[in-house]
């Protein structure tokens, strides 16, 4: 059996527009990591379904979703860049780690309970083991690194737990413990307009986001309407405490300048926010534009995107097949 080597894997749902939050949380960090490991990542329509989806803006959000990883700087050359859904492999270790996985630990994901709300009963199954397939997306590929934002820090968590159960269950130091990355104010970004829930694709008020397809006219708008309070800026991110709008706004600047939040707020401080929000939004189209530009003009030529896709998924059931050949003979299967 092969020996483990540092690996990069990540994705995003191609479900509605990928936002600032996808970009500082986690895009932006995945072009990053291309200069030191090798990297997979993923556009994982299967999620995607867990929740009802149209079926022709599924397929178009799919491709909007790899022009986001693109234009945000993963390189199809140095990164593989694929669909969930074009790797079986996926699917296939999903059932094996169902297996592996208790009741306890899914009824315990706080994402679960807050995407199914009250009517637990009517959510689909796939829903509800949508963290064992999340699993098997990282360990399908035995990857060891895995860059996002906070709020998939749980999924990571059991990620790890069924890594270890598998090891245990068996008697074999197969999948390696992963690490999550999870780095600075960018790992999570907030709604502009309730500075307590995090931006997210599917809140209904377009004011709460900046899309990646925005324009500088829209992004400058949404961020003058951003909700603030009426106290002066202070000197310390410490001193934002129970301002959750303001302690985002200065996060979400600090994210894009690549510098600490004290840092801004040592060049703001005891000024109101008009002065600041001109500032951000100057920054935020600066920093934003070329990822747009790039994103529109990738969309207008769905058939490169395509063979990237295709070049990607080929090369992922390459890394994949021996991992679940070695996975069918640990667990009992007859060789295929
Ligand atoms: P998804 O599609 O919700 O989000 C994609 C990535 O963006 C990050 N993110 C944020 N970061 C900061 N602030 C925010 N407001 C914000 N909103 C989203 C997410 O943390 C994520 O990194 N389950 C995953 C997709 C997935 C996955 C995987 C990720 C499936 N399999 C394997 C890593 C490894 C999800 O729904 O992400």
């Amino acid at each position: 059996m092969t020996a483990i080597t540092p690996r990069v894997f990540s994705g995003a749902q191609p479900t509605g527009n990928m936002h600032l939050g996808n970009y500082l949380g986690a895009l932006r960090n995945w072009a990053r990591l291309q200069e030191s490991y090798d990297c997979i990542y993923c556009v994982v329509d299967m999620h995607a379904i867990t929740v009802a989806q149209d079926p022709a803006v599924l397929m178009q959000q799919t491709r909007e979703a790899a022009a986001a990883y693109i234009a945000a700087g993963v390189d199809p050359e140095k990164s593989l860049l694929f669909v969930q859904s074009h790797v079986p492999a996926h699917a296939e270790l999903a059932w094996i780690f169902n297996c592996v996985a208790r009741i306890g630990w899914l009824n315990r994901m706080t994402q679960f309970k807050d995407k199914a709300g009250k009517n637990r009963e009517k959510a689909s199954v796939g829903l509800y083991v949508y963290p064992t397939l999340m699993a098997a997306d990282i360990l399908a590929y035995r990857a060891t690194h895995v860059p996002v934002g906070q709020d998939q820090k749980q999924h990571l968590e059991l990620t790890r737990d069924i890594a270890q159960k598998f090891n245990t269950d068996f008697g074999r130091d197969y999948f390696p413990i992963v690490e999550p990355i999870i780095q600075g104010p960018g790992a999570r970004i907030m709604s502009l307009r309730d500075g307590t829930s995090k931006m997210s694709k599917s809140d209904p008020s377009d004011y709460s986001r900046i899309n990646l397809t925005d324009d500088a006219e829209a992004i400058r708008l949404k961020i003058k309407k951003a909700r603030t309070d009426s106290e002066p800026l202070p000197e310390t991110m410490a001193a934002l405490e129970g301002r959750p709008e303001a302690a985002n706004l200065v996060g979400i600047y600090a994210a894009l300048a690549d510098k600490g939040g004290d840092d801004i707020l040592a060049e703001y401080s005891g000024q109101g926010f008009a002065a600041f929000k001109t500032a951000l939004a100057d920054l935020a189209v600066d920093k934003l534009t070329p990822v747009t530009e790039t994103m529109s003009r990738l969309m207008a030529d769905p058939s490169y995107l395509d063979s990237v896709l295709a070049r990607g998924a080929e090369a992922a059931r390459a890394i994949a097949a021996p991992v679940l050949d070695d996975v069918h003979e640990i667990v009992g299967f007859l060789k295929r």
